[in-house]
């Protein structure tokens, strides 16, 4: 698929009455299916994510006028005092809306955040060894694979590899 032109991309942080529109965005299973998410996302589910409070946990969207076309997520992986240099980021953006630069959008962003002003200096995510347009936007912004992991999860009636990948900053 190549790159259709860019439109203007806003980015803000969700609020609770984002849930649906967020749980939109994971009812393809092109989406849904390459996160550890399930079919039939539900808007409660959404809500209660949306709902956290905790400050080191951001829920960045993307727009595209004020559709919600892409949702991004920084959070902690474990509450380990030795940890608090790591971050873990995640990323979806709306099948009608892939290819045109939300993705680059969202992933700048949330380095940005973590890197600048959080004092995270390793950022970590897993990803479907097979997710070719996940891994390239990733290594393109920095991360690095780090491992195989085998029989990783399980995804329309297979267990599917991934890796895992980090970007360090030194
Ligand atoms: C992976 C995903 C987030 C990319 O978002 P996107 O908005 O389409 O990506 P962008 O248009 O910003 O592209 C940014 C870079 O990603 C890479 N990329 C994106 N789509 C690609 C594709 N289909 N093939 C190859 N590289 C691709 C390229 O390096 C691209 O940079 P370039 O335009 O300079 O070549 C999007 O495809 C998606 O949400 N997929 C479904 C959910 C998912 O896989 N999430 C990640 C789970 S680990």
């Amino acid at each position: 698929m190549s790159r259709v032109r860019r439109p203007k991309i806003t980015l803000r942080a969700a609020e609770l009455d984002d849930a649906a529109a967020v749980a939109a965005l994971y009812v393809d299973p092109g989406v849904f299916g390459s996160v550890l998410q399930l079919p039939y996302p539900r808007e409660s589910y959404w809500r209660e994510r949306l709902d956290s409070r905790d400050p080191d946990n951001l829920n960045l969207l993307a727009l595209i006028g004020d559709q919600i076309v892409g949702h991004g997520h920084l959070g902690r992986p474990q509450p380990h005092a030795r940890r608090r240099h790591v971050g873990a980021i995640g990323i979806a953006v709306g099948p009608a809306h892939q290819r045109r630069g939300i993705g680059d959008a969202l992933m700048t962003a949330l380095i940005e955040r973590a890197e600048r002003w959080m004092q995270m200096t390793r950022l970590e995510l897993e990803v479907y060894v097979d997710n070719a347009a996940a891994i390239a936007l990733y290594r393109k912004h920095g991360f690095v694979e780090e491992g195989r992991m085998r029989a990783y999860a399980f995804r329309d009636g297979q267990h599917v590899d991934a890796l895992g990948m980090a970007r360090v900053r030194q």
